[in-house]
């Protein structure tokens, strides 16, 4: 098994390439999806993005289908919108209002994606291992969403 911070530092890299700035952001948000998958093998991979009635609506990702929309403050992902920071979750079980599109899953991780100081989306990454996220993932997802 490969060191998880020299998988992200490829990983980096990579994306670092994939963006292309000419593309509409699905583009964009689908190949970062795909890179993110391809490199750790998750649950399911994938965005959110706010819509025009101010829900989060699901966008492009990896893995079983989900849940379309969730409202602002609630489940992980409307929570990490509201609070606008990162959030992870060692156990869904014992997160209150989490959203369970899959049985499957039993860890999470939402990064808010903030754009000219407005929350315009998250990153979620759901994982059917317990306690599989940590400050090293939050560090270079949060460094991935940046560059989106
Ligand atoms: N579990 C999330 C919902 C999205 S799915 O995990 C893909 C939540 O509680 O916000």
């Amino acid at each position: 098994m490969i060191n998880k911070e020299l998988q992200y530092q490829n990983l980096l890299s990579q994306i670092e390439s994939l963006i292309d700035k000419r593309c509409e952001w699905v583009a964009n948000y689908a190949n970062v999806s795909a890179a993110i998958q391809q490199a750790f093998n998750h649950w399911w991979c994938g965005f959110y993005m706010v819509n025009k009635n101010n829900q989060l609506e699901l966008g492009p990702f990896q893995g079983p289908v989900a849940c379309t929309l969730i409202d602002f403050n609630k489940g992980v992902c409307g929570t990490a919108w509201a609070k606008r920071e990162t959030i992870i979750v060692p156990n869904v079980h014992e997160f209150e209002g989490h959203i369970a599109c899959s049985s499957e899953s039993n860890s999470e991780i939402v990064v808010p994606i903030i754009k000219n100081n407005q929350v315009i989306g998250v990153l979620d990454i759901d994982s059917q291992y317990f306690n599989q996220f940590d400050d090293i993932d939050k560090y270079y997802l949060e460094a991935i969403v940046k560059i989106l």
